[in-house]
């Protein structure tokens, strides 16, 4: 019998739109190979790399990745200040293989929490990829669920308190148009990786029809052909959205 990889085994008609992913798992790979946090981390930029070439490579419009959320500001100083400086020699690094593949790098999260620094090289990978019709690549940085839902409360109630919106006109499509989200179509599939089975104050409104993929790899360990057998598990559900199987026939 010859047995087919997880790529030959993708339907190319229906990939899913946009996939988020949360990368866990950097710190037990290098704990395991008695290897400080960091070298997790930088591995980790690997997968990174390889994954984001893999995706633009399909066709897959959106992919996000949980890069560094809200509560991660509290990890100790030195692991934070050395996760900054990777996440943007990274970016600075990457930005020629990301205009080869015709990647668009976006951001989502509270990023004025950022050194000045830090943000300014952001700012400038995001206008330089900003024309690229590929991939877009977003960075959940400095992220929760929770705070961009508060700020999209005060938002709104902004707006209504000066006139600008009535309280009947606030709709579901109003609370996602609020989102760091806004335009971007909700994932289609979560993956996380490392066996943790939890969201993480990730997405929280997005992900309501998402179907969720959990893996016991951890990050650094995880292949091109890992996130190819991602895609062809999400082939094979049923996505129903509350509806009965027959309705969706
Ligand atoms: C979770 O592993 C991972 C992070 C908090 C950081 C993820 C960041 C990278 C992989 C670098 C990303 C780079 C770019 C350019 C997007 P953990 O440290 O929580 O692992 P543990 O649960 O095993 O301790």
């Amino acid at each position: 019998m010859i047995t087919m990889s997880f790529k030959q085994q993708i339907q190319p008609d229906c990939l899913p739109r946009h996939i988020a992913i949360i990368m866990d798992g950097n710190g037990r790979w290098a704990k395991r190979q008695g290897l400080a946090r960091m070298f997790g981390h930088r591995q980790g930029v690997e997968t990174v790399h390889t994954i984001t070439e893999a995706a633009a490579e399909l066709g897959i419009e959106y992919m996000t990745l949980y890069a560094f959320s809200l509560e991660n500001w509290s990890r100790p100083k030195e692991e934070v200040d050395a996760l900054m400086t990777l996440l943007v020699d990274t970016i600075v690094k990457e930005t020629p293989t990301l205009m080869k593949n015709n990647v668009r790098l976006m951001t989502i999260g509270d990023l004025d929490l950022l050194p000045n620094a830090t943000r300014a090289k952001f700012a400038a990978c995001l206008e330089q990829t900003s024309s690229n019709t590929g991939l877009n690549l977003v960075l959940a940085l400095s992220y929760s669920s929770r705070w961009e839902l508060t700020q999209m409360a005060r938002h709104l109630a902004q707006k209504v308190l000066q006139g600008q919106l009535t309280i009947e006109q606030i709709s579901e499509q109003t609370i996602s148009e609020h989102l760091t989200t806004a335009g971007i179509p909700d994932p289609d599939l979560l993956i996380r990786t490392s066996g943790e089975l939890r969201i993480s104050n990730f997405l929280l409104w997005q992900l309501a029809y998402a179907e969720l993929y959990f893996t016991p790899c951890l990050w650094p360990d995880f292949t091109s052909e890992e996130f190819y057998h991602a895609i062809v598990d999400y082939q094979h559900r049923e996505r129903r959205f509350g509806k009965t199987s027959e309705q969706i026939l």
